[in-house]
């Protein structure tokens, strides 16, 4: 059986008393499942309060960052480095196509990004829109964002995602793909059902916490 992630991107929403509060909502609700992966990133400055929470009340969800320095730590002002991110996150989002289009991350970027992920044992999920992007052998997990689809309310068919995801491993069978781009409880059981599809990263239904659980409880009719 396939394991299920779910993955929150609250990109930049949620301050920290507004991360807790979602923790201990969904946190509870979330039982041990052998194949089910919960993930949220959310902003940097939430993930230390998340982190101690998450450990005190041993809740079933993993903490990923959305950004990362292409460089070590140093003189680099404003970045968090993939040395300081490993304290308190297991996952690292790499090359959103927000980052890509708003702060012009080019692939050299995004590789370079990659590489400090991998440094500091951090797990990169690329992000990639097209075919023509760059899946470096260094990641295993893709998602699919077609652009189209990015927060407007009007996701892909699970068709087409399912052979973006195929084609994907046909280059390289080792990946773990998702879909993400305007998932929500109704339409998420459609992408999770196509073999070739692993999990989903969502953003705009990921912040509201009850909407947030059908999502999980979609998953688990499948597990
Ligand atoms: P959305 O965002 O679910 O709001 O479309 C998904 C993402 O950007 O990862």
């Amino acid at each position: 059986m396939k394991d299920i992630w779910i993955i929150a991107n609250w990109k930049s929403h949620k301050d920290i008393s507004q991360s807790l509060e979602w923790i201990d909502i969904v946190g509870p609700r979330i039982a041990p499942a052998d194949h089910l992966k919960v993930v949220v990133c959310p902003s940097f400055t939430a993930l230390s309060d998340l982190k101690k929470t998450i450990e005190v009340s041993k809740y079933q969800v993993t903490l990923g960052a959305q950004n990362i320095s292409p460089f070590d730590s140093g003189p680099f002002t404003g970045e968090e480095s993939g040395e300081l991110l490993s304290q308190l996150s297991e996952i690292v989002i790499i090359g959103h196509s927000e980052r890509r289009k708003n702060f012009n991350e080019t692939e050299q970027i995004i590789s370079l990004k990659i590489q400090e992920a991998k440094k500091f044992n951090l797990n990169p999920l690329l992000c990639v829109s097209s075919q023509d992007q760059l899946v470096s052998d260094q990641v295993q997990l893709v998602a699919y964002e077609p652009l189209f689809a990015v927060g407007t309310g009007i996701a892909d068919t699970p068709e087409n995602a399912a052979d973006f995801a195929k084609k994907l491993k046909q280059k390289n069978p080792n990946l773990i793909v998702f879909y993400g781009g305007s998932v929500d409880h109704n339409n998420a059981k459609a992408f999770l059902d196509k073999p070739d599809l692993s999990g989903l990263l969502i953003g705009k239904s990921s912040l509201d916490a009850e909407e947030f659980i059908k999502i999980i409880d979609q998953a688990k009719e499948i597990l």
